[in-house]
């Protein structure tokens, strides 16, 4: 296993999109001052650690994720300095932030691949991956084509304007294939090092990979972005053993051989996340099905040699908030899943507070469907919801609109509100070893319909019986007697039995 830092086994991550959090300078959009000053906030709810979204220099077709240059803030965030000052900022509170990297592809705006379209050669011809000849479209790629001098089409990664950096192809089958360590992939391996090498320095404490899993192309099994991954932690270990890494990956038996920390639950393929939290009948509503969900659970965590550093997120700025399909008590029991898995658990900034997906807006920056979850965050009942002292019209995605929104102000002062039951779950968690990242997981019950959530969190002699039951019905299970150290609803427990009332869960030390 990769050298680990410590602080990432009792972590508890909370996603910042930068854009949405906190501008303090009234422009509308949200910048890195604002969410140096809310870092207290954070803490206050007992989160250890920050992911921050793309915060780089972009022209933002893809909210970021389109950089223009790694090596800058964007000017609407604010600077370097800005940032240096929010690692600083959050070290001193016993905080840790991981920045969003983006190695597969850049904006097409991004002066490596100007360069990369020229016809004469270059230093950035083969950063890029191009075929020779405009009229060749590889099949299974999405491609740019007629926009240079260059006679070639160049491969993309997601939407069009970003086209894929080159690392090169596992089993080359064409001419302009080339072999992962060719000079032009090699040199793009070692930028990437040179960026790691330059936030890491300022004080970042490692990265979210975006799409970690997808750099090697022509590589089903993973293999080749596996040994790609491995010498970037070779580097890592050697200069910076205590940086973090978290794929977006969603395949942990491969991220993790790739020399990865930790890996994450996707929305999307075949883990059956959606199951459990959006879908027509989401289990935590209580009349859906876990049980596909637990199955591949159980299936991955297997493949990994039983590490279960899968990171399960309470939503992100890909997908609909949990507000959307999960009423609020039912939500808590959603969060007593979340917080007593294996794994880091994400919180996606608002989602403690209810935050809803924002119905009926337009794009913004290549949102798409995804815009309404990504508006912004409701600290109080002043102007903009205290985000922006900014023109309500001038806000970069309008507010929820609607009267009784939820704000971090009136949750904090009800000690029966969502973010009360968030505090005092991530509480439990990280007064006890067990439930956090490291602990094995057994599974008792596998939430078939009618039927709760239930399963025995283990580290050396802590044993956490945690029975989830959102379910209209009771469960007993027979088990030893025990300590209740988190409940809530209602449950009796009697020699031998537990018995958790409908809408309840109960984490019980054995
Ligand atoms: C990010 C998305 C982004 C895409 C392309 C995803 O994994 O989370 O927001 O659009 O990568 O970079």
């Amino acid at each position: 296993m990769a050298k680990r830092p410590e602080w990432l086994d009792n972590a508890v991550f909370y996603e910042i999109y930068p854009q949405s959090f906190k501008d303090t300078d009234g422009d509308g959009i949200g910048n890195i001052k604002g969410i140096t000053e809310k870092l207290d906030y954070i803490r206050e709810l007992g989160c250890t650690a920050v992911w921050l979204n793309p915060c780089f220099d972009s022209p933002f077709g893809d909210a970021g994720y389109d950089v223009a240059d790694y090596y800058k803030v964007a000017p609407r965030y604010g600077t370097n300095d800005d940032l240096k000052e929010l690692f600083d900022c959050a070290h001193k509170l016993g905080m840790h932030v991981i920045l969003d990297l983006v190695p597969g592809h850049t904006s097409w705006d991004h002066p490596w691949f100007k360069e990369s379209m020229k016809a004469q050669r270059n230093e950035y011809t083969d950063r890029y991956v191009w075929t020779d000849s405009i009229w060749e479209e590889p099949a299974g790629y999405g491609t740019l084509r007629g926009i240079s001098d260059r006679d070639g089409s160049c491969i993309v990664n997601f939407f069009t304007h970003q086209p894929a950096l080159n690392y090169g192809f596992y089993k080359p089958e064409k001419t302009w294939q080339q072999s992962m360590d060719a000079p032009g992939p090699m040199a793009t391996r070692e930028e990437i090092k040179n960026i790691m090498r330059f936030w890491l320095s300022m004080g970042c404490d490692g990265f979210r990979v975006d799409m970690a899993g997808s750099l090697v192309k022509n590589d089903p099994e993973g293999k080749g972005t596996i040994s790609l991954w491995q010498d970037i932690r070779k580097f890592l270990d050697e200069e910076f053993p205590e940086a973090a890494m978290v794929s977006e990956w969603g395949e942990p038996d491969k991220s993790l051989a790739g020399g990865f920390h930790m890996d994450f639950l996707l929305h999307f393929g075949p883990s059956h996340y959606n199951d459990l939290f959006r879908c027509e009948k989401p289990f935590f509503e209580g009349n859906g099905d876990a049980s596909e969900f637990v199955r591949k659970y159980i299936e991955s965590y297997e493949k990994s040699e039983r590490r279960g550093l899968i990171c399960i997120p309470s939503g992100n700025h890909d997908m609909d908030r949990l507000a959307r399909h999960i009423s609020e008590e039912k939500r808590k029991l959603a969060f007593a899943f979340l917080l007593s898995m294996p794994g880091a658990p994400y919180i996606y900034y608002g989602d403690e507070i209810g935050m809803r997906y924002v119905e009926g807006l337009n794009s913004v920056e290549g949102g798409y469907g995804r815009t309404g979850s990504r508006s912004p965050m409701q600290w109080d009942d002043s102007i903009n919801a205290g985000f922006s002292s900014a023109p309500s019209d001038k806000l970069y995605i309008p507010i929820d609109p609607s009267g009784d929104r939820p704000t971090a102000k009136a949750q904090m002062g009800d000690a029966g509100s969502l973010r009360s039951e968030v505090k005092k779950l991530i509480e439990t968690r990280q007064a006890h070893p067990a439930l956090q990242s490291l602990g094995e997981i057994e599974f008792v019950c596998d939430g078939a319909p009618g039927k709760p959530l239930a399963y025995i969190r283990a580290l050396s002699e802590e044993k956490i019986l945690v029975v989830i039951n959102p379910t209209g019905k009771e469960y007993t299970v027979d088990c030893a007697d025990g300590d209740v150290i988190y409940s809530f609803g209602s449950y009796e427990l009697k020699a031998g039995a537990l018995t958790v009332n409908a809408g309840s869960a109960v984490f019980m030390e054995l």
